[in-house]
């Protein structure tokens, strides 16, 4: 049994690892209230009071538009306290798994991404993520930083949710269909960073998604599909196709495509990370429609 502290443990992927590492570790869950990542001093003295043997940081700014132009303060929660909490890591002789994101990439490659192609962020999230994840490395070679991207799953409504709720309601769903990247389910990335907590695992940089590859309309579309046969959604049309540019509202750029290959993890399960398709049907069916 390890002791393993949670940072940003109210999130949708921190609430998820919180209570599926609670069966067979001892959890120290933070949220937000508890340790504030503005406070970088803080947050590592209490990781350092704390003792564990791992420190889960999935506490981050992830709003992409707020980030854009709330600058100073994304890059001290995204950044520079990630660095803090490694060095605190380090001393009481933690491993750190270290979440980020598929938007460090420029999304201009257009086959997946692999964990050591070179990042180039588009938006200033993907810029403190990226000096998150150099801050992490640079504190501690034995740290891992692991990036995910869509991430769904039952502790926080995500994408693929607002695409169901909206159907649900009747109402026509529209999804962008000129952005691809690959769905994360939360239960499936939790599964996957247990391999890491084990101190034989080396550290660096991982990438945990689902396979394959998908648009926003291609995921919803999916979701439905999986609701309307399993009886939770009532047959009516197929999502519409938007362009990235019709959404008017965004404020920072997205990258087009960042797809990810997961080889180093996959080498570490022994075995592929399951397709994304299965993924959202598992969840679907799991929080839609009660239980398969
Ligand atoms: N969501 C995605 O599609 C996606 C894609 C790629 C990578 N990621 C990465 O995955 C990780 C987990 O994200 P998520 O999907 O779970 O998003 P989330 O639900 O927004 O979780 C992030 C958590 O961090 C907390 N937080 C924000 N500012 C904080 C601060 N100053 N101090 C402490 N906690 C703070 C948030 O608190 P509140 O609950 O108070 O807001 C929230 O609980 C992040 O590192 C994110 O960059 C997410």
């Amino acid at each position: 049994m390890a002791r393993i502290v949670i940072l940003g443990a109210g999130g949708r992927l921190g609430a998820a690892l919180a209570r599926d590492y609670a069966t067979d570790h001892e959890v120290i869950a933070w949220g937000r209230q508890t340790a504030d990542l503005g406070d970088p001093v803080k947050v590592a003295n209490m990781v350092r009071q704390a003792a564990p043997d791992i420190v889960v940081n999935s506490a981050a700014m992830t709003n992409v538009d707020e980030c854009e132009t709330e600058r100073t303060k994304s890059e001290l929660v995204n950044a520079t306290a990630p660095g803090a909490v490694a060095k605190a890591a380090t001393d009481v002789g933690a491993r750190l798994i270290h979440i980020s994101t598929d938007y460090v990439f420029s999304g201009e490659k257009k086959t997946p991404y692999a964990e050591d192609d070179e990042p180039a962020p588009v938006s200033w999230y993907g810029e403190t993520k990226w000096a998150g994840e150099r801050a992490v490395m640079d504190a501690d070679a034995r740290h891992a930083v692991v990036r995910v991207s869509w991430v769904f799953g039952p502790d926080r409504d995500s994408f693929v949710d607002k695409a169901l709720q909206t159907a649900m309601r009747g109402e026509r769903v529209k999804a962008v269909a000129d952005k691809w990247s690959s769905p994360s389910y939360t239960a499936d990335i939790g599964a996957a960073l247990k391999v890491l907590m084990n101190p034989g695992a080396p550290g660096g940089i991982y990438h945990v998604c689902n396979s394959g590859i998908c648009t926003w309309l291609d995921w919803a579309a999916e979701a439905m599909a999986v609701a309307e046969r399993a009886g939770i959604l009532a047959p009516g049309p197929k999502p519409e196709p938007l362009r990235l540019a019709d959404i008017s509202a965004m404020v920072a750029r997205r990258p087009v495509h960042t797809s990810m290959t997961c080889r180093r993890v996959e080498e570490l399960l022994g075995r592929p990370m399951r397709p994304w398709q299965e993924a959202v049907a598992d969840y679907v069916q799991t929080r839609y429609a009660g239980g398969k």
